[in-house]
């Protein structure tokens, strides 16, 4: 088995990590959103490892990161006057542009679409990683494919070690969520996925944007607009169901009560104010962006405690608090729970009923 080497960002570190880059290997790195599992953007052997380390489907296309606003416009085929304001409002950070693709880029990257996703991130080593190795790294997040996203460096480690060789420690992850996805492509912008910057941040520089159906509802894809949102996302063993926004106190302590004299191993997470009782509740954010930083780290928690159950209370969808349901429900499979609702969870080949 590869030796996975686990190194805290310096020069050294850099350096080695940029030498595997040009020699076709693929390195953990973290960015200001989730760490990347980033390749040579221009090498389609050295990506197609990409593909192999995540076991993901050939079909779902890559984003390629950048250092600067001049390497962006070489690699789209077509900038125009919507991409220069996003990226003189919010580059570098956690936004990724889908424009039409310039030629260099190889097929395995854009999984054969004739657009590419394009980012600069904000984080300095990812910055400084892309200049050292003197091309565009492609890089999904760095998780097992269908597993929540990684946020810290020992995440990447718990899902790649013995398959890439090297990670780049850079520590956790300020924003928490993956980047905002949109497209420039066609005749109107369109939110593919919520991220760092928020739909209200964009409405604010591009005016009217278009939100994909599939940012909230299930089975909205087509595999044009957003191929990495109909897979099965963000999914710990644990099984996760959400509350509506609607439920409060009584509610929540109900579902975690009927859950737990069926004798399920079950937490809650919830805003510290709504918070109904200590025990059993991960007391864990107070606005959205406190829960999107902490949200995927709460996920691999939960394995890590072997619960059978996570209840999760909605948040309202603005600002961050759409990246954070947009993951939630995916997490979730789409499972809402309101007052008076109830589900049947199956364990060792029983069934319980669930109800708030
Ligand atoms: O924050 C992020 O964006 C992180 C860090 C590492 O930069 N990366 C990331 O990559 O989240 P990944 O592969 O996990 O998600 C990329 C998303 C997928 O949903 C993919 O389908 C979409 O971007 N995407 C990429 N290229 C696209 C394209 N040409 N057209 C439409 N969607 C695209
Ligand atoms: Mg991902």
């Amino acid at each position: 088995m590869m030796q996975t080497k686990l190194k805290p960002v310096n020069g050294q570190s850099l350096a080695e990590a940029a030498e595997l880059i040009q020699n076709g290997e693929v390195v953990g790195f973290p960015t200001e959103t989730v760490y990347g599992l980033g390749a040579d953007a221009m090498n389609a052997e050295a990506v197609k490892k990409i593909f192999a380390a995540k076991g993901r489907p050939g079909d779902n296309p890559l984003i390629v990161h950048v250092c600067c606003e001049a390497q962006m416009r070489e690699l789209c085929r077509e900038w125009n006057s919507a991409a220069q304001a996003l990226c003189d409002a919010f580059m570098p950070g956690p936004i990724t542009v889908v424009l039409p693709k310039a030629a260099g880029i190889p097929d395995a990257v854009t999984a054969g679409l004739s657009s590419v996703g394009l980012r600069f991130s904000a984080h300095p080593a990812a910055i400084d990683l892309i200049r050292l190795s003197q091309t565009a790294i492609a890089a999904p997040s760095a998780n097992l494919s269908g597993s929540p996203s990684p946020t810290t460096a020992q995440h990447v480690f718990a899902d790649m070690n013995g398959r890439i060789p090297m990670i780049l420690d850079g520590g956790a992850c300020a924003v928490g969520v993956e980047s905002t996805v949109i497209s420039l492509a066609g005749k109107k912008p369109q939110l593919l996925r919520p991220g760092g910057i928020t739909a209200e941040q964009l409405r604010g520089v591009l005016g009217e944007i278009e939100v994909h159906p599939s940012v909230l509802q299930a089975g909205m894809v087509d595999k044009a607009a957003s191929p990495g949102m109909k897979y099965k996302h963000y999914s710990p063993r644990a099984r996760v169901v959400l509350l509506d926004v609607s439920c409060g106190e009584k509610e929540m302590l109900c579902a975690l009560q009927s859950a737990r004299d069926a004798g399920l191993k079950a937490e809650l997470i919830c805003s510290r104010s709504t918070a109904p009782c200590a025990e059993y509740v991960y007391a864990y954010y107070e606005t959205a962006q406190e829960a999107a930083a902490g949200l995927f780290g709460a996920l691999r928690r939960a394995d890590e405690k072997e619960l059978d159950l996570l209840l999760v209370k909605a948040l309202p969808l603005d600002g961050m608090g759409l990246g954070v349901m947009n993951r939630l429900l995916r997490a979730s499979a789409f499972t809402v729970l309101r007052s008076g609702d109830s589900f049947l969870f199956e364990k060792s080949g029983k069934t319980y009923e669930v109800y708030c």
